[in-house]
């Protein structure tokens, strides 16, 4: 049975009961829980004793414009999917408590959330590292999960644990994705027909410049022309950055090294932002 903690005073007295000893794996989400949800909880479960899932739909780290009313919320069906993966407790807090009124304290990385994403989106990584470290706060896991499908956000909170000496062990879990390459997304269910028809180009863009960096091109910049000629195929995708990057500071590159890369890919279909990336030359 999954306990469903939906406050912070339960969330407080379920992790003081935990037998001291056992390591306890943490999952934070936003819900509308998929395959690639899932297969954190499972990480988690091999990395530890008890695993505990957060959902919380953090209005922190959405902008104005974006798209938190219409964010899916299936609760439900969300804690079925936990109960089947064996996950041992949900924390459901709500927004007050979470962000109870007159709260003044923001936390900010400067470095690695200032590209890609973190341009696109002003004060979304704020918003991620300041819940993601009240909830570190609250749950005090061991061991935390996230995804590499959010690699940026992976390496924000990577720099904001080391910064602020938060006692966690970070890992991160592989990309799942449909059988035509698509990456799983809470969002995909907003694409019209024609849009999720396309949306493979996406990772098809990603696995033609890894193609190309095999066949020798090293050069960022040729690299990521290469990219953005596969999204062309489409009408439909419009690209709102393709890029190769160093893979820990994210920081801009000419040529791909020893240390290799990460390629970085943002798309509109329709009113759908969809994300990506692959790391290539990583030994
Ligand atoms: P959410 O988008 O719900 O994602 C929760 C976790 O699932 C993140 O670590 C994300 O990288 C991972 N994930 C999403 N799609 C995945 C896929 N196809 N394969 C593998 N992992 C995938 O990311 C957030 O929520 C929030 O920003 C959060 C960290 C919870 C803070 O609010």
């Amino acid at each position: 049975m999954t306990v469903i903690l939906r406050d912070k005073a339960s969330l407080r007295a379920w992790r003081a009961a935990l037998p001291l000893g056992k390591r306890l794996g943490f999952v934070p989400t936003m819900g509308a829980l998929h395959e690639g949800h899932i297969s954190l909880m499972h990480q988690a479960r091999e990395a530890a004793d008890v695993v505990i899932a957060s959902i919380f739909v953090n209005p922190l780290q959405f902008g104005p414009n974006e798209d938190l009313s219409r964010y899916p919320r299936p609760i439900e069906a969300d804690i079925a999917k936990l109960e089947a993966a064996g996950v041992d407790a949900l924390f459901l807090p709500t927004v007050e408590d979470m962000y109870p009124t007159g709260a003044s304290t923001l936390v900010e990385e400067s470095m690695v959330s200032g590209p890609l994403c973190g341009a696109m989106r002003p004060g979304h990584f704020t918003g991620v590292t300041t819940v993601v470290l009240k909830l570190f706060n609250m749950v005090q896991p061991h061991v935390a999960v996230f995804g590499q499908k959010d690699a940026q956000q992976c390496a924000v909170i990577e720099r904001m644990v080391r910064d602020f000496d938060v006692p966690v062990e970070i890992r991160r879990g592989p990309i799942v994705r449909e059988a035509d390459g698509l990456a799983l997304s809470s969002r995909n269910i907003y694409l019209s027909p024609e849009d999720r028809a396309a949306a493979p180009l996406i990772h098809q863009s990603l696995r033609a410049v890894e193609a190309a960096y095999r066949g020798g091109e090293h050069d960022a910049a040729r690299l990521a022309e290469v990219g953005k000629a596969v999204l062309a195929q489409s009408d439909r995708i419009r690209v709102q950055y393709w890029e190769v990057r160093d893979p820990e500071s994210l920081g801009a590159i000419t040529t791909v090294g020893a240390r290799g890369a990460l390629l970085a890919v943002a798309a509109h279909l329709g009113t759908t932002r969809l994300i990506d990336n692959l790391v290539i030359g990583a030994e």
